[in-house]
């Protein structure tokens, strides 16, 4: 980027960010998520660093923490409340103690106290003499907003602590002012209630918990701050009454009457000896997240002894001595560069955007999907569009949002090829489809693509054939068609630059070890449209044996259970085409032999559907599968009504909330293995 662009850029992004961020903390009506905004701003801080020259004092990333509203009376903090330096990795976790570690003696023992990081905002609350008599917002840190009225109606906010639970040794002095800080937030069930109720008064929803609990904090009126149910979690006792590390302060707060962490149980809060414990409770946490009560953005380390934690101060407006480790954000800010049209092995043409690489949910990310025309139509997407990209699990991320307002002019419409890219043949768009077609059958892209289904993991699951190699036989002209893998010779792969002695052994053994094939995973791979594992497995199960099906008719087909009638269609015609028999009849030749299908076991969950999402423990994806079709259950990719369970792992994402909204019963992997039994 040049220095034109740059400032161009650096201005677009201020007044974008400053847009967003009066929706946000003004109006508590932000339009884009927390992660898009954090994205944008990362954007202009790089920008701002490589182009000195245009950072101005206006900037929004000069600003240190929100202006108190003018509406509540200000509150001066007692000590200033901080905020928390982010972190992301487990790399940065070992950085930040190996920082710690130069400032302090080399004989200091650091050892952890780990909290959930609330997803909702800081409240500083003071008592006198055992009575609540102020609570206020952390403003810009020194000053605050008067919520005293607001935060009176919040059921999990003692109005009077139990001082006298305090240890003889406190003094009366500390006894006499105590403050106490925390997180306010609502509870996701009272969040739904609220927007449910929004609707039906015609109002707009809020985006988020933590936008609801700022907004009914920030009421002028005390009655509405009150109709909304709002919680307290505290997190920090600011006054010394006796306590020597950060667990303590927290016994401390739960005896004067807090929910601080949940007592005798270390799910929420925990100490950790070290760092490899404090990526247990990470893990653990991150493991649970989706089914707390309540939204948590990452987790709170702070070092556990609070005369180390003292000693270290503070950089900035944030403790050395403590640091949020957040969870991936699964959406970010780029640029799409270009879209290019890639051809799939049904012939369809997916149009997919190159981005400017940018960290999404843990990875990086340059290409996202687009599907086809009609979406690039509907987001309004132009090559060169700054967008909000969306990452769920561990999917191809999505474009959910162009934003406009970013756009220079130079700017360009996508528009579809009129012919293939690959073989120069005409594209259709056939009627009543989105997708356009490649409309050659022998189509390279198209042959290239069923080669790679052919020999995929599901299908015949030839190790040592992986795309690379399959694009340098198509170009030595070894293969044309699945059926030349089998005449392939040592000699040929040999001579290919990608292979050695020994791996060219392997592959023509990998070869001839995949000719003896179940006829469901010889029915997948034959790549018939349509027809994914399951149906393959239908499909297999209702025929038994391959001749019966090579004479498939309409008929035969109606009887099968989940075979509808695009399947239906699409079977008698893949087998109805001489090309594609002559396919498999030269498979068969060169010794591909069909093993019959194993006999489904009838058990507890025979006839119940299935989807897996997340990363799982114990079992890999095709492994639990197995488990599920053995037992006679069906594994199915998409949630939805007819889904009996969703077995979920660690991150699990869009499908675990789909679930939960259409009540379907989630279990863990150990849970379902349990079941098995
Ligand atoms: S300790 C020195 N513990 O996160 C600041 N903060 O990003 C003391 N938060 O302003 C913060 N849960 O509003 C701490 N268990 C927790 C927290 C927590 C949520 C919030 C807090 C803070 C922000 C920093």
């Amino acid at each position: 980027m040049n220095k034109k662009e740059a400032k161009s850029r650096i201005e677009k992004l201020k007044e974008e960010i400053n847009h967003h961020r009066y929706l946000y903390h003004v109006l508590d009506k932000p339009v884009i998520s927390d992660a898009a905004l954090d994205s944008l701003k990362h954007e202009l801080e790089l920008l701002e660093k490589a182009f000195p020259e245009y950072l101005t004092p206006d900037s929004p990333t000069q600003r240190v923490g929100g202006k108190p509203l003018d509406k509540f009376s200000k509150v001066q903090h007692a000590t200033r409340m901080l905020s928390l330096n982010d972190i992301f990795s487990k790399e940065e976790l070992l950085e930040w103690e190996e920082r710690n570690k130069k400032l302090l003696p080399s004989t200091s023992k650091i050892n952890y106290y780990t909290e959930v990081k609330m997803d909702g905002l800081a409240l500083s609350l003071k008592y006198s003499n055992g009575l609540l008599k102020q609570g206020s917002t952390r403003g810009d840190g020194r000053v605050g907003e008067d919520v005293t009225q607001n935060i009176k109606t919040i059921q999990s906010i003692p109005l009077r602590i139990n001082i006298d639970s305090l240890d003889k040794k406190v003094s009366l002095q500390a006894k006499k002012e105590i403050i106490v800080r925390g997180e306010v937030f609502m509870a996701t069930a009272d969040f739904q209630k609220l927007n449910q109720e929004q609707v039906k008064k015609g109002e707009s929803e809020f985006a988020n918990p933590r936008n609801a609990a700022a907004g009914s904090i920030r009421q002028l009126d005390s009655n509405i701050a009150g109709s909304r149910r709002l919680s307290f979690m505290a997190y920090d006792l600011v006054t010394d009454l006796g306590q020597k590390t950060h667990k303590e302060a927290h016994k401390i707060l739960q005896r004067l009457g807090f929910r601080a962490g949940e007592e005798n149980n270390d799910s929420l809060n925990s100490f950790c000896d070290d760092l490899s414990a404090v990526e247990e409770f990470y893990r653990n946490i991150s493991k649970k997240r989706k089914q707390l009560p309540f939204w948590i953005d990452g987790i709170v380390i702070n070092i556990n002894d609070l005369n180390i934690y003292q000693r270290l101060g503070v950089v900035g407006k944030a403790p050395r001595g403590a640091v949020a480790y957040k969870f991936p954000s699964e959406q970010a800010v780029t640029i799409v560069e270009d879209i290019q049209v890639q051809i799939g092995r049904t012939g369809a043409l997916t149009p997919v955007a190159h981005l400017t690489p940018v960290r999404v949910a843990g990875s990086t990310v340059s290409r996202a999907t687009l599907h086809n025309e009609d979406e690039i139509e509907r987001l309004g997407l132009k090559i060169g569009d700054t967008v909000i990209i969306q990452k769920a699990g561990d999917i191809i991320p999505d474009i959910v949002e162009v934003l406009p307002k970013m756009r220079t002019g130079k700017e360009k419409k996508f528009v579809m090829p009129k012919i293939c890219p690959m073989c120069g043949s005409k594209v259709l768009r056939k009627e009543g489809e989105v997708a356009h077609y490649c409309t050659n059958k022998n189509c390279f892209a198209v042959q290239r693509e069923s080669i790679y289904h052919f020999v995929s993991k599901k299908a015949f699951d030839i190790e040592g054939l992986g795309p690379k190699i399959i694009d340098s036989l198509f170009e030595n002209n070894l293969i044309k068609n699945v059926v030349d893998i089998f005449d392939l010779t040592f000699d040929e792969l040999k001579s290919l630059e990608r292979f050695a002695e020994k791996s060219a052994e392997n592959t023509i053994k990998a070869i001839n070890n995949s000719k003896n094939i179940t006829l469901a995973r010889f029915i997948y791979a034959l790549g018939i449209r349509h027809i994914g594992e399951e149906t393959a497995i239908d499909l297999a199960d209702s025929f038994g044996n391959i001749d019966k099906l090579k004479k498939v008719n309409q008929d035969d087909l109606s009887n099968i259970h989940d075979i509808g009638g695009v399947m239906a269609d699409s079977i008698v015609k893949y087998f109805k085409d001489q090309n594609n028999l002559d396919i498999i009849n030269g498979l068969l030749e060169r010794g591909v032999k069909l093993i019959n299908p194993v006999s489904r076991k009838h058990t507890a969950i025979t006839g119940k559907s299935f989807v897996v999402t997340g990363t799982l423990n114990s079992l890999s994806r095709e492994e639990i599968k197995e488990k599920i079709r053995v037992a006679g259950g069906k594994v199915s990719s998409s949630v939805s009504k007819q889904t009996d369970y969703l077995i979920y792992g660690d991150n699990p994402g869009s499908k675990y909330e789909k679930a939960k909204k259409l009540g379907i019963t989630a279990v863990s992997e150990p849970e379902f293995l349990a079941m098995l039994e």
